[in-house]
């Protein structure tokens, strides 16, 4: 693993600022905000500019509860105290060899609203545990052409003693394996990654 250090090459702080807390405080997301953190999204790429991302929110509006209640009940429990709630979903219905990378723009879609997020000085945790068949009922989004891919919270950072114990001593950032793992240059995968 790689050790976060201050002669990291990274130029911007952004990329070791995003990280996924559980905590959220009450304070709400603004308009404003959420117009920045949509807006970076949709200059996402995409193949041949398909921008097959959709995102359905709420903030403290009807479709709320209904999407809460769409998370896992791992999940619930403390996504219940951020602000914004939402999911995720990719069109289906892109023409022929273009469908094969949608998740792959929808996640790009979701890594730019993300950054713009911490920006922002808020947070965002993904959730893939979330029940599919509640997403579709509440979304009303159709089988045949969109698919649920996961669940999303933001807002502010809140106080980790406000979570259950169990939870508070995973409220830091995670470390990552070395690039070397992953990146291979010359083009042949010289070793399997480990998992
Ligand atoms: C597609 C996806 C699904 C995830 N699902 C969950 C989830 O259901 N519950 C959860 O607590 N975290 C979930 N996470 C958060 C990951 O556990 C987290 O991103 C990962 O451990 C790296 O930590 P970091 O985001 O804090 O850097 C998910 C992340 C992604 C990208």
């Amino acid at each position: 693993m790689s050790i976060r250090t201050a002669d990291s090459p990274l130029m911007n702080s952004v990329f070791l600022d995003r990280w996924s807390p559980r905590s959220f405080s009450d304070e709400p997301v603004t308009n404003e905000q959420l117009d920045a953190i949509f807006e970076a999204a949709r200059w996402s790429p995409s193949w041949m500019n398909n921008q097959p991302w959709i995102f359905a929110y709420d903030t403290d509006g009807a479709g709320r509860e209904p999407i809460l209640n769409t998370f896992m009940e791992f999940n619930r429990g403390w996504a219940s105290a951020a602000p914004v709630v939402g999911l995720v979903l990719a069109k289906t219905d892109l023409e022929g060899f273009m469908s094969r990378t949608r998740d792959f723009d929808t996640g790009a879609a979701m890594m730019s609203l993300a950054l713009q997020a911490t920006m922002l000085g808020l947070s965002v945790h993904l959730l893939g545990g979330i029940e599919i068949d509640a997403a579709y009922e509440v979304t009303g989004a159709d089988r045949e052409t969109t698919e649920i891919l996961c669940g999303f919270v933001l807002g502010h950072r809140g106080v980790i003693s406000a979570l259950p114990e169990s939870l508070q001593v995973k409220e830091v950032a995670s470390d990552r394996k070395p690039v070397s793992d992953f990146a291979f240059r010359g083009g042949r995968i010289t070793e399997t990654p480990a998992s």
